[in-house]
């Protein structure tokens, strides 16, 4: 490729922003609409009780379960285990396989006690949150199809599951379901002192949360003014100035149409993108995003024009990010002229992703993008990488 097809000015990014924050503020009016703005229920306590509850994370690539205690308002893990459940182990799953394969891992934790009755869980797909903490699936993302459980609540089936399980000897009696950006702005909570805050996540997949005042949520007509979590569900957004190669990718992915944001961001779809423009070329069948960062990180050992591509596919990835974040930060600001400083809570592999220094790479891109794009005297601070945000947040929210 000898056109940098993947490359945006500051202009177009500038573009992207402002239809991200017309397309967000359209979706705080209605329901069903590109950004979903979904409300999240469920109110951080300042200061939570001591307990231990037991924490379960699936975000599309692997399935986490932990025992998580709270002491004077400072949590300890006291036990997790990580198994692989993605897209690919997936293939065929109905919601009895999957809770089965999550009780089976479940029943491993032995600290897991009759003590423990409450579950967080952090669920990372777009589900509508209801007021007594669970969340109806609205549809998959990252590949995952698992048909008879949408438009289902998603905690009442597994808590029912897990308690008439032969090998599980506790009766949990609450679980909470949140979504990994809320998870990680709840973690994000305890950086005091910032005039607002977001959760963002670039992983398998993206997607972004923030803090919104009720009367600023026209579509809940209510007229407090308190905050409340919304999960805006970013990566639906179709940005303009997308190329033909994410119009491939994008047909030949299971879920045409949506998500258009994140399979031109997250590590889910780098790889594919890449092999698109390689369609030609010999490159691996399962080439992913890892494979991309490895090629960026070891340039010597591969193909200098692949490198090229790969390089500008994930730098297009870090600018859209900014954009994003830009959009969502001229949103909060219109709502409120008095937000200058905003405190961010980032998580995912690609977010986080290393150079060859180990430095944060992806990061420092980010960053850089947006002191091009932010409004006028408004920052975002990017909080340091955060110690397990997705279970502490969980944990928070079961407590809370
Ligand atoms: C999901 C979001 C999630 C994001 C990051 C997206 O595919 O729709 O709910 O927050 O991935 O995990």
């Amino acid at each position: 490729m000898k056109q940098n097809i993947f490359d945006l000015t500051t202009a177009e990014l500038k573009k992207i922003a402002d239809s991200l924050q017309g397309k967000i503020e359209e979706g705080l009016k209605k329901d069903g609409m590109e950004i979903s703005d979904i409300p999240t229920h469920i109110h951080p306590k300042k200061d939570i009780q001591d307990g231990k509850v037991l924490v379960l994370d699936w975000g599309g690539t692997n399935f986490r379960a932990a025992v998580v205690a709270f002491k004077d308002g400072k949590a300890t893990i006291l036990e997790s285990l990580k198994r692989p459940l993605s897209a690919k182990e997936t293939v065929g799953f109905e919601q009895d396989t999957l809770h089965e394969k999550m009780a089976e891992w479940i029943s491993e934790l032995k600290t897991l006690d009759s003590q423990v009755t409450q579950i967080g869980y952090c669920f990372s797909y777009p589900a509508a949150s209801r007021i007594n903490g669970d969340a109806i699936l609205l549809r998959w993302t990252k590949g995952i199809e698992i048909p008879d459980m949408l438009e289902k609540p998603v905690g009442e089936s597994l808590l029912r599951y897990l308690n008439s399980h032969r090998s599980i000897h506790t009766e949990f009696k609450d679980i909470k379901v949140i979504n990994d950006t809320v998870a990680c702005l709840f973690a994000g909570l305890s950086e005091t002192g910032y005039d607002s805050y977001m959760g963002l996540i670039v992983g398998t997949g993206t997607n972004m949360a923030s803090l919104m005042r009720l009367d600023k949520i026209e579509k809940l007509n209510n007229k407090e003014q308190s905050l409340i979590p919304v999960n805006l569900e970013s990566g639906n957004f179709f940005p303009p100035y997308l190329t033909v190669i994410d119009g491939l990718v994008d047909a030949m992915s299971n879920n045409k149409g949506s998500q258009r944001f994140e399979k031109a961001i997250s590590g889910g779809y780098l790889g594919e993108l890449f092999k698109t423009v390689f369609q030609h070329e010999k490159v691996k069948y399962d080439f992913d995003g890892g494979d991309l960062a490895n090629m960026i990180n070891n340039p010597e050992q591969f193909p200098e024009d692949q490198v090229k591509v790969a390089r500008w596919i994930y730098d297009r990835s870090a600018k859209l990010v900014a954009a994003s974040l830009a959009g969502l930060a001229q949103v909060l600001t219109a709502q409120d002229p008095s937000i200058k400083n905003i405190g961010l809570a980032a998580d995912g592999s690609v977010f986080w992703g290393k150079d060859r220094d180990k430095q944060p790479y992806y990061k420092e891109l980010v960053s850089k993008e947006l002191q091009l794009l932010l409004p006028a005297g408004v920052s975002i601070t990017i909080f340091d990488e955060m110690s397990e945000p997705n279970l502490i947040g969980s944990a928070i929210a079961a407590l809370s």
